[in-house]
């Protein structure tokens, strides 16, 4: 089993995923690489040429998810899969996601140039859509995957420049149609997503791995605040209908119902659109996002459920509507695979810490369907979903010995 963690080539993962991140490559080593663009299919397309130089199978379902598969000894045998994203934030760096897939192809890669056969076939995938950044919700991939909704759910979400996601996922479906299409929802036998930590805990204790218990619930809204423009010389505060100002009074009054001395119950206003955005305008409109994480299902669902009352009240002159559009409770990962994501390192003797996730992560939408777990490794200073996102590739390496090393325990 060590011959493919020993397999592994820190080399050939690091140029490979360097390469990638030209596509879309911004100012301070970051990557903007919207899911669902040409971006992302130059991105794919470098993935499935890699895949056939060793001879891995490449397929697509009606999600755009994009799978390898390298096939086992036993082909009736439930694969075991592994993978992440491809899509990045609009201002993101050059890890999340993206190594998640790499470390996988490498492990497949690894496994071929060891000439090592598993029982079962192992998979990668690039899901779609993880971030949600320029079609909200993310996870649309593996949930529709998953079958928690429809792969049409979201055809009518449009992004900044009002391209539907029906459109660009047709679009992408069409671009890809040389690839052989498979069937959503296929029950693995087991799952890890490998991933950068995207906090600083994994630093500050000096450890190389981070084995993954379980991920936070998140919710995310979208609130459309609806007032009235004016003139901003004549027209006087009392007769106003100041969609600004009422935004102001909502986060305010969500402030305080959030607030969390712990600082666990984590609150954020990461978007916010206002109309006609004009210095000299009474807004007429905001339209704001809503992001809202807690392990404890109760507090989420408590606190996410209070926020329309108490925002309704805040609100002075505006219509107000609010609208969920993304639920992802809670998950506790398998122990089985926690134990053997455990083992795997200490075989190694790579260093290891037992965390939960902040992040969401496509695994969240997997866990109900196979036992699942992840593998973190390293964020320096914490930093990611910025240009700045830095993990060395020694680090980088070293999660995917540890996921080269359970993999195969699996496939077995
Ligand atoms: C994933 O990108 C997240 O926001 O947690
Ligand atoms: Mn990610
Ligand atoms: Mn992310």
């Amino acid at each position: 089993m060590g011959d493919v963690a020993n397999a592994v080539n820190e080399t050939r993962q690091w140029r490979r995923l360097m390469q990638w991140a030209e596509l879309g490559a911004i100012p301070g080593d970051g990557v903007n690489r919207p899911a669902l663009s040409a971006l992302d299919r130059q991105a794919r397309r470098m993935l499935i040429a890699w895949a056939g130089e060793i001879g891995a199978s490449v397929s697509i379902d009606a999600a755009a998810n994009l799978w390898l598969r390298r096939e086992g000894s036993d082909p009736a045998a439930a694969p075991v899969l592994t993978g992440s994203h491809m899509d990045t934030q609009p201002a993101g760096g050059r890890f999340d996601g993206a190594y998640g897939v790499m470390a996988g192809l490498e492990v497949l890669t690894a496994l071929h140039d060891a000439g090592v056969v598993t029982r079962r076939a192992i998979e990668v995938v690039a899901w779609t859509n993880e971030e949600g950044s320029r079609f909200a919700p993310g996870c649309t991939g593996s949930m529709s995957w998953a079958g928690f909704r429809p792969a049409d759910s979201w055809n009518d979400v449009r992004d900044q420049d009002g391209v539907s996601y029906g459109a660009a996922l047709a679009e992408q479906l069409a671009a890809e149609a040389d690839l052989p299409r498979r069937a959503l929802g296929s029950r693995p036998f087991a799952c890890i997503e490998a991933h950068i930590e995207q906090g600083p805990l994994l630093e500050a204790e000096g450890r190389d791995i981070g084995v993954v218990t379980g991920i936070q619930g998140s919710r995310w809204f979208t609130v459309t605040l609806q007032g009235q423009s004016a003139h901003a010389g004549t027209a006087p505060l009392r007769l106003r209908q100041d969609a600004v100002q009422d935004m102001v009074r909502a986060i305010s009054a969500l402030n305080a119902l959030t607030a969390d001395p712990q600082d666990v119950l984590r609150f954020t206003v990461g978007r916010i659109n206002v109309s006609p955005n004009s210095s000299n305008s009474v807004a007429e409109r905001v339209v704001f996002t809503i992001d809202l994480r807690h392990p404890d299902r109760d507090v989420l669902l408590e606190r996410g459920d209070a926020m329309e009352a108490i925002l309704r009240d805040a609100v002075k002159t505006c219509q107000v509507s609010v609208v969920e559009n993304f639920h992802a409770m809670p998950a506790q990962f398998d122990a089985g695979i926690i134990a053997t994501v455990q083992a795997a390192a200490t075989a190694l003797g790579i260093s290891s810490s037992q965390m939960p996730s902040g992040a969401f992560h496509d695994a969240q939408f997997v866990a109900p369907i196979a036992p699942t777990g992840m593998i973190f490794v390293p964020s320096r200073s914490g930093i990611s979903h910025n240009p700045a996102e830095f993990t060395s590739a020694a680090q980088l390496a070293q999660g995917t010995r540890v996921l080269a090393q359970a993999l195969v325990a699996l496939a077995g």
